[in-house]
């Protein structure tokens, strides 16, 4: 349960409200993200079609050219699939991508095209939707990100 004191310890009560909405627990014991759980998985697509894939593509395919910066000077968005690398974030990591934004949580004025989507979902749609992108992975890089938590 040493996943368990370290998410605490760095995202105290959001994930406590989360453990009681989702069950938390996995099968496998490892992260948070109920990807395993039908229901969610399927609020997660709708919240993912919704919010995400007008950046990420509707098979998380991600932009052209997702590792050049744009004209922008920006990067543009990164495939969920398993070509990208959200499968090398542990779930916390994730999460505050989500919820904060990358600029936020790399600083320093580093600028993102991708918002933080604290105030827009609720921290159960925002562990749904990355329950939904990580349903979609095969049984290796499932096994490979839980390494990650
Ligand atoms: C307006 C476009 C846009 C939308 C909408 C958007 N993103 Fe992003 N996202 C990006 C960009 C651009 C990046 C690259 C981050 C950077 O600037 O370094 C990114 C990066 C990410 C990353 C980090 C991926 C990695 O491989 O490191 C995650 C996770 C992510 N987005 C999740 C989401 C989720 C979940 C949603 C919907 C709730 C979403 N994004 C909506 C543009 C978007």
């Amino acid at each position: 349960m040493n996943v368990w004191k370290n998410t605490m310890a760095v995202f105290g009560a959001a994930v406590v409200c989360l453990g009681t909405q989702t069950g938390m627990a996995q099968a496998d014991g490892r992260g948070f993200l109920p990807y395993s759980n039908a229901d969610s998985v399927a609020r997660g697509a709708q919240v993912y079609e919704e919010n995400c894939a007008s950046c990420h593509g509707a098979r998380l395919e991600g932009e052209e050219n997702w590792r050049q910066p744009g004209a922008d000077g920006r990067l543009p968005a990164p495939p969920h699939d398993p070509s990208g690398h959200t499968w090398h974030h542990s779930d916390m990591v994730l999460f505050r991508l989500t919820k904060f934004g990358p600029a936020a949580l790399v600083g320093k004025g580093y600028e993102s095209n991708m918002p933080g989507f604290d105030g827009i979902l609720s921290d159960l749609e925002i562990a749904e939707v990355l329950a939904y992108i990580k349903s979609t992975w095969p049984q290796d890089i499932i096994e490979a990100h839980n390494a990650r938590n």
